[in-house]
């Protein structure tokens, strides 16, 4: 009777387990509330410790799928950092040492060591046990426990010591970054160890969610924007955007590192990108007039760097759909070369087509009013479907195109620089001051009769007119502005 229970109750323990790892997991985590947070659908928790000015650090806490896709995270690395990765509530409990003597056997084995003694004894039916196993995650769709033992068979792709090498510049980072397999940004303990070595040069602005400072690392300039504890949302929310697979592209500013450091009193909440010395186009715009071919160079980087925001991308290596929610001309970096590269992705939404879910609860009324679109300003917009979101975009981004034709300078002439509708509402306008402009008068930025005179400011322009319907499923795609804007580039090129 004995013997025909065994398999029975070793099936229902396999049973609960692969439930649990399929499901969201309770982790130890330092800076959370209540010392505790919860990963996602299959995520895992998070436990690491690492050699800072010659002292342990542990970092425990909660790893999100995506991270998890990150393989690195995972995985440790000689002397420098031991880290762990486990898939039962609070497996990450236990304090791990770089000492090889001190390494504690994390949870999970332990969790596993009752099942990994029973398939010694009863090989048969742990056969049949991994059938079961097989069988629950094809009928609940879940890559999970395969997948998790699978990741600890994996050689490891990149260790800290190799990315963290003196000789290493940012540029190698970055390219390491999107090497190293995950396609999603370095591994955490090399951006916290990034982040510590910056010294501060001098602060360069100040946005609604913190300061933004120059700083140096290894002799070159990044940019770092401070957020104070009390913005922790925002930092965490910005830093996981910026991290998402396959986000980097030439004209999205370039996400190197987050970090959050606790003083004692307070926590620092750091995101470390590249810095840009000619600041945001507002600054840019302001500041200085651009040639034909310096507006057409800029509408294009921002206009591609648009449309690679929204596309999804399908496949393992694939990015989900994101729309903005904030593009401004101040969310909007100029670089050296005289493109540009969207910034701000802090408000950003992502959408899974799969399941068309919008990952976050949707607060639709965010972003910048004088930019908002009329259907967030009269509150007819269609959150459910993430298209609504894209739209709003286009309708910010024909209004930044218009700041920016305005200074485009043809024999010398040319408008001053101006924020849309400067002459229709009051500096800090209310949802109710644009609302009466943008939907009940339908008004909206003046088109210069002169823009007719040269051909790729009456091709901006027509864009613009036709990024700012009213109706929001008339407007173009971001793929169709940036297609138009690279035509004006070709067309320019035969006539030259
Ligand atoms: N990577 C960077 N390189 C150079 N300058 C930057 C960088 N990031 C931000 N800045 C400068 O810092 C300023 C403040 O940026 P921040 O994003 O905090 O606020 P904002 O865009 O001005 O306002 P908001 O809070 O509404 O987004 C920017 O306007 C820009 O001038
Ligand atoms: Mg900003």
């Amino acid at each position: 009777m004995t013997r025909t229970r065994l398999p029975t109750v070793e099936a229902a323990l396999i049973f609960l387990s692969v439930a649990q790892l399929c499901t969201a997991l309770k982790c130890v985590c330092q800076l959370c509330a209540n010392d505790t947070c919860e990963t996602g659908a299959d995520g895992a928790c998070w436990n690491s410790v690492m050699l800072i000015n010659g002292k342990e650090e542990a970092v425990k806490s909660c790893l999100s799928p995506a991270e998890m896709r990150g393989q690195v995270f995972c995985y440790s690395s000689r002397n420098v950092s031991k880290r762990h990765c486990c898939f039962t509530d609070f497996c990450n409990n236990e304090t791990l040492h770089l000492h090889p003597g001190y390494v504690e056997r994390p949870s999970e084995e332990a969790g596993w060591g009752r099942l990994e003694l029973a398939a010694v004894i009863l090989v048969p039916s742990t056969l049949l046990c991994v059938s079961i196993l097989l069988g629950v995650c094809v009928v609940q769709g879940q890559p999970c426990a395969y997948n998790r033992a699978h990741k600890n068979d994996v050689e490891e792709p990149l260790d800290d010591q190799s990315l963290m090498s003196p000789d290493k510049c940012l540029k190698d980072l970055i390219y390491d970054m999107s090497t190293s397999g995950s396609g999603s940004g370095l591994p955490l303990l090399v951006q916290r160890t990034i982040a510590r070595t910056i010294v501060l040069q001098e602060t360069i602005g100040k946005g609604r969610f913190g300061e933004v400072w120059r700083g140096k690392w290894r002799g070159e300039d990044v940019a770092v924007k401070i957020f104070s504890s009390r913005d922790e949302r925002s930092w965490f929310r910005e830093a996981e955007i910026y991290q998402t697979i396959m986000l980097r592209h030439e004209s999205i500013l370039g996400f190197i590192a987050a970090d959050n450091k606790d003083n004692g009193s307070w926590t620092q909440l750091w995101l470390v990108t590249e810095y840009h010395e000619h600041g945001s186009l507002f600054d840019y715009l302001n500041r200085y007039t651009v040639s034909v071919d310096g507006m057409i160079v800029l509408a294009l980087s921002i206009a591609s760097g648009l449309a690679h925001l929204h596309m999804e991308i399908i496949g393992t290596q694939g990015k989900p759909a994101i729309a903005h929610r904030d593009m401004k001309s101040k969310n909007i970096l100029v670089k050296k070369n005289g493109t540009a590269v969207i910034a701000d992705l802090g408000l950003a939404v992502k959408h899974d087509s799969s399941t068309n879910i919008i990952d976050i609860p949707s607060n639709h009324r965010v972003g910048t009013k004088r930019y908002m679109a009329p259907e967030l300003l009269d509150d007819t917009i269609n959150i459910g479907s993430f298209e609504s979101f894209k739209r709003a975009d286009i309708y910010s981004l024909g209004l930044v195109f218009w700041e920016l034709a305005r200074r485009c300078s043809i024999r010398g002439l040319q408008e001053d620089f101006q924020l849309p509708y400067y002459d229709m509402v009051p500096s800090d306008p209310s949802v109710e001051d644009m609302r009466k402009i943008v939907c009940d008068q339908k008004l909206r930025p003046n088109i210069p009769n002169q823009w007719q005179s040269c051909e790729a400011l009456r091709v901006i322009g027509k864009l613009m007119r036709e990024c700012w319907y009213a109706n929001a499923a008339a407007r173009l795609t971001a793929l169709r502005v940036k297609k138009t804007v690279s035509q004006v580039t070709v067309l320019k090129d035969i006539k030259d």
